[in-house]
């Protein structure tokens, strides 16, 4: 059975993909912790869209996650025709101040599980010349953030791992996509202990994302912003010497984080 693995699809951004591409009749494979959010996910998918709708519980930091994923997928006969490698955390702070472990670990979610998985359902879809990835990146990846320093790293390694598999893999017929929303409207900020994050004005909702990021897919596009304001800045982030984005974010929120100019 050809299905659709999202991962990190009991919140947010994973979840808008998950409703949406159920009611498109997407046959879903789910993936998070919260046992609970999922078993109630997959039963209302199930029951609203006639689709199959099945969970797999896992912290994907895990060192066996993957393995075990992958077990349960070959177990269960699913072909991952579609993965969407979303589950992501963030953090901000004066990077000597946060808590080490929370970073590594940030690292093992947004970077090795993502390559890991990318890396376990490839070949299939390569033999069936068929397969779309989505790699959630973030608007965060278009330049150095000071005080999200680790965040905005991973998400710039998601978008260069990304967009270059992307062409490695462009004769084979699969399209692979790094979406690249903004400041969305989603637990992020809670689970990352932002508050106040950035006093961004115009957040997106998770739906607005998911949207674009279909349009993406459609349209074989490599990478994707998602959000005008969004887009305008990453051209900005883009086009600017990585010095002086980095000082102008620094001198933004240096006064929170150091209490001084
Ligand atoms: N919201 C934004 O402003 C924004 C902007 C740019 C990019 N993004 C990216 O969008 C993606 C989705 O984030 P979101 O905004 O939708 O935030 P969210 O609501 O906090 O969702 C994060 C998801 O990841 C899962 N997750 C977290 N740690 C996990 C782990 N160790 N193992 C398995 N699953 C885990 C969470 O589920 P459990 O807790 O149940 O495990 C949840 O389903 C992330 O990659 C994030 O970096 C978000």
């Amino acid at each position: 059975m050809k299905v659709t693995l999202i991962t990190g699809a009991s919140s947010g951004i994973g979840e808008a993909f998950a409703r949406r591409l159920a009611a498109e009749k997407h046959d879903l494979v789910l993936v998070a912790r919260n046992e609970k959010k999922l078993h109630e996910m997959c039963d209302e998918l199930m029951l609203k869209h006639q689709i199959m709708a099945h969970y797999v519980v896992l912290d994907l930091t895990d060192t066996e996650a993957v393995n075990k994923l992958s077990e349960e997928t070959t177990r269960h006969g699913f072909e991952v025709d579609w993965l969407i490698n979303n589950a992501g955390f963030g953090s901000m702070g004066d990077f000597v101040d946060l808590d080490i472990d929370k970073e590594l670990n940030m690292i093992e979610l947004n970077i090795s599980s993502l390559v890991a998985l990318t890396h376990q359902y490839l070949p299939a879809m390569r033999s069936r010349k068929r397969g779309t990835i989505i790699n959630i990146s973030s608007g965060a990846s278009f330049q150095p953030i000071p005080f999200m320093a680790t965040y905005a790293a991973t998400k710039a390694f998601v978008s260069s791992f990304s967009e270059a598999v992307a062409e490695e893999n462009r004769p084979y017929g699969i399209t692979i996509t790094a979406l690249c929303p903004g400041a969305t409207t989603t637990n992020f900020f809670a689970a990352a202990d932002i508050r106040d994050p950035l006093q961004v004005k115009g957040l997106q909702t998770a739906e607005e994302v998911v949207e674009t990021g279909l349009k993406a897919v459609r349209n074989g596009r490599t990478k994707k912003v998602s959000g005008f304001a969004n887009y305008i800045g990453a051209l900005l982030g883009t086009f600017s010497p990585t010095w002086l984005s980095s000082r102008v974010i620094a001198r933004a929120l240096r006064p929170k984080f150091q209490g001084k100019e």
